[in-house]
């Protein structure tokens, strides 16, 4: 048999401000035989996050910062071509934090521990609508947002993979929901396919008054995807009871400096509301809940998605950067290889 070789991206340099494709470097090498309990993955589909930005600071967080001259870490979907481990046979399709390359070498237990994808579900709806941000938006909405119906929600990053579905299962829980997203293309998917009441287009509107003007009642549920002055805009405006979904604050991330905090704070005392983070795998335990709600919504056309997918391995750090550019529409995806059935 030839011998395999891993196409892959490390990181080079930490990133000071914005990120860069030089943080990274693409390297070979071949892949190396298994020994007991592990598998060997190909790479079909790679997952983009922004919260991968964090990832790449030295500094304490949930997950360790990835090490210098370590491949780059990220959620992925591929399929097991050899097995030395009892759980997984050849053509299971599996996910885990593969990274950026064509092939792992993983084993159970442990940060980049693989689990198998059911047979029939969509390769890429593991990383996108039933994934990480379908599951974030699905409990940052309904177990910190509590909506109610009648109810006026504001969700910013809203055209995004997380902020998408966040906005569709507040319009499936009976409320009024309105968009903050870049660019009149976005606001439009919003309004005209994803069911959103209205939408801010915040690189061309006033948004503070553009939300004065639709939520004259006040904002009783805001999921922040971004922060900084959007957040601060939303705060000013918030209703009594009010609760602040702090999911992200992506524009943010690739400062410098964190900016100062909200000026608005104050208002969450004036009107008794609520302001609370969270990060997804809290609620590990309850995953198969929300896969199975999702999955009923998306199979009943409620909760409409869209996925951006690149192609090649080559193009890794500049599919990562799409996201903090806001040229993703939808989850950001790269396709690796297509699927082979284990051969
Ligand atoms: N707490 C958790 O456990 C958890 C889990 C997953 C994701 N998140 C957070 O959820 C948020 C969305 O993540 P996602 O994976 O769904 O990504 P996404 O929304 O699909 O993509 C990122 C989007 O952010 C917007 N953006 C980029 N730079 C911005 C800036 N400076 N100001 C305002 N908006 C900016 C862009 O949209 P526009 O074109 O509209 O600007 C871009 O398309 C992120 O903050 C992420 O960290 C949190």
């Amino acid at each position: 048999m030839t011998e395999r070789i891993n196409r892959k991206w490390c990181l080079v340099s930490r990133p000071v401000g914005m990120v860069q494709e030089s943080n990274f470097e693409p390297r070979e090498e071949p892949v190396p035989a298994l020994t007991d309990g592990q598998i060997l993955v190909r790479t079909l589909y790679v997952s983009f996050d922004p919260a991968m930005r964090g990832w790449l600071d030295d500094r304490p967080s949930y997950l360790p910062p990835v090490g210098l001259g370590d491949v780059m870490r990220a959620g992925g979907v591929g399929e097991v071509v050899e097995s030395r481990n009892p759980d997984f046979a050849v053509g299971d399709v599996v996910q885990g934090l593969f990274g950026w390359q064509e092939w792992a070498v993983v084993e159970s237990g442990g940060m980049r521990a693989p689990s198998k994808v059911p047979a029939g579900v969509p390769l890429t709806l593991p990383l996108s609508v039933l994934g990480t941000t379908g599951l974030t938006a699905y409990f940052g909405l309904l177990d910190l947002g509590e909506p109610k119906e009648g109810e006026t929600v504001v969700v910013s990053g809203a055209a995004g993979a997380t902020g998408s579905v966040a906005g569709q299962i507040a319009k499936l829980k009976g409320c009024r929901v309105i968009g903050i997203a870049g660019g009149p293309e976005k606001c439009r998917w919003l309004t005209e396919s994803a069911g959103f009441d209205a939408a801010i287009d915040y690189k061309r509107d006033d948004v503070g008054a553009k939300l004065s003007e639709l939520c004259p009642k006040g904002i009783d549920i805001y999921f922040d995807n971004v922060g900084g002055e959007i957040l601060d805009a939303c705060l000013a405006r918030i209703a009594d009871r009010a609760r602040v979904v702090l999911c992200g604050g992506i524009s943010s991330y690739n400062e410098k400096e964190q900016p100062p905090g909200p000026r608005n704070l104050l208002n969450l005392i004036i009107h008794r509301g609520r302001m609370e983070g969270f990060i997804v795998i809290d609620y590990l335990p309850r995953f198969g809940e929300a896969v199975g709600e999702l999955g009923r919504w998306v199979s009943e056309g409620k909760i409409v998605y869209q996925e951006d997918v690149q192609e090649g391995i080559e193009n890794a750090p500049a599919t990562f950067l799409r996201l903090f550019q806001g040229k993703n529409v939808g989850k950001q995806l790269l396709k690796i290889a297509e699927p082979q059935g284990g051969a």
